[in-house]
């Protein structure tokens, strides 16, 4: 399997024949909020386990009901694509200080995006013969990926591959700006040495739907990775799976600079970062999708093959997507040195 990272593919540095911004959907969705709720893996539980940070619409609540009309609920959106009401989430990422204290990281705008207040970039990739077909997620759809338990390589392999970190050394490098990612810069787990420019992690949704149902016990079993070649490349589904989906990607970029100071890490050598979910490998990276473009809207840029730019979409300003925000429901400090991570 063959990921390419689109992050810098404006910059002279792209590889050729790599792709391009007029390859996929790219926006930013700034941040909605960050609290301790989870309406895909633990639906009404208030607080949920761990904390997450939440992008999209503001029909987010610790239920949503796969019967919920998520565009007609919501009135705002932090993503730029107006239409797209999804919620999008992951954990948060802290740095422990060599005190025993714990500070939320803050996150940071996307190369070319970099307007957005928190939150990540999403992207809406279909493959990249401009001819293959691929449907739209229908209302009510959800999936996972990764794990919150994890402290190791995800047993599936294709997982695995669909998860990698990269310590930006040099800005949005050292790396070629749209190389393959899980390559030799990259890491799986936490990199081990301060990045002062940035901790980037990418993760790659499955692409092939079962084509009956919107969600399934484990939140992934109802979709699954090609079985040859790549997704982009426009490789197989298995029979299990036939329906191909767009690929759904989350680039979620931290601004590490006020943590780099070595006097601040911890003594022993090791590395001073920790997911919510008190993990200091970095495998139990998750991120949760739930779908809520309204009507056909996702549907017509995948048939349009969008690019960055997307006419048959309806767009806002990043300052007007930068306005809508929800109060969490869950009130507890996030911010600031904590002694303890929340709910750990
Ligand atoms: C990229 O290349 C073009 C054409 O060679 C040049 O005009 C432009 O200044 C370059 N941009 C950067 C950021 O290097
Ligand atoms: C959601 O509500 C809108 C506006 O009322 C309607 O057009 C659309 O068909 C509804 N979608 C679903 C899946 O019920
Ligand atoms: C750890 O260091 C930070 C930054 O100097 C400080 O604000 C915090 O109170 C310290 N924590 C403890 C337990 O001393
Ligand atoms: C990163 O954080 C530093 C403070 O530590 C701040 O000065 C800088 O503007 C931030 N950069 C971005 C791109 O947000």
């Amino acid at each position: 399997m063959v990921l390419m990272a689109f992050h810098a593919v404006a910059q002279n540095t792209t590889i050729p024949g790599g792709p391009t911004f007029r390859d996929f959907l790219r926006f930013s969705c700034s941040e909605l909020n960050i609290q301790r709720i989870d309406p895909l893996v633990t639906p009404g539980l208030v607080p949920s386990p761990h904390l997450h940070q939440f992008v999209g619409g503001n029909a987010l609540a610790s239920t949503m009901d796969p019967s919920l009309n998520i565009s007609e609920k919501a009135t705002c959106t932090t993503c730029t694509f107006s239409e797209d009401f999804s919620n999008y989430w992951t954990a948060v990422l802290f740095f422990k200080h060599r005190n025993g204290s714990y500070h939320r990281v803050p996150l940071m705008g996307n190369l070319g995006l970099e307007g957005q207040r928190g939150g990540m970039t999403v992207y809406y990739t279909a493959p990249y013969d401009k001819k293959t077909k691929v449907t739209a997620f229908k209302p009510g759809f959800r999936m996972l990926i990764g794990d919150p338990s994890y402290r190791a390589p995800s047993p599936n392999p294709n997982e695995f591959k669909s998860i990698a970190f990269r310590c930006f050394t040099t800005p949005w490098g050292p790396a070629p700006a749209n190389s393959e990612i899980g390559g030799p810069w990259d890491t799986r787990e936490f990199p081990s040495t301060p990045c002062p420019y940035g901790l980037r992690v990418n993760n790659f949704f499955p692409t092939c739907w079962d084509g009956v149902n919107v969600d399934s016990p484990d939140h992934k079993g109802h979709v699954a990775y090609p079985v040859e070649g790549t997704f982009e490349g426009g490789g197989r589904c298995p029979d299990s799976h036939p329906v191909k989906l767009p690929q759904v990607l989350y680039e979620t970029i931290w601004n590490t600079s006020a943590f780099n100071d070595p006097s601040m890490w911890p003594t022993d050598g090791s590395q001073p970062f920790v997911f919510s979910t008190d993990d200091r490998t970095g495998y139990s990276w998750h991120g949760d999708y739930l779908f809520g473009w309204k009507g056909d809207a996702l549907q017509r840029a995948m048939d349009n093959y969008c690019g960055v730019d997307c006419p048959v979409l309806e767009k806002q300003s990043v300052e007007k997507a930068n306005e809508c925000a929800k109060a969490p429901v869950v009130d507890e400090q996030v911010d600031g040195w904590l002694g303890a991570l929340p709910g750990q």
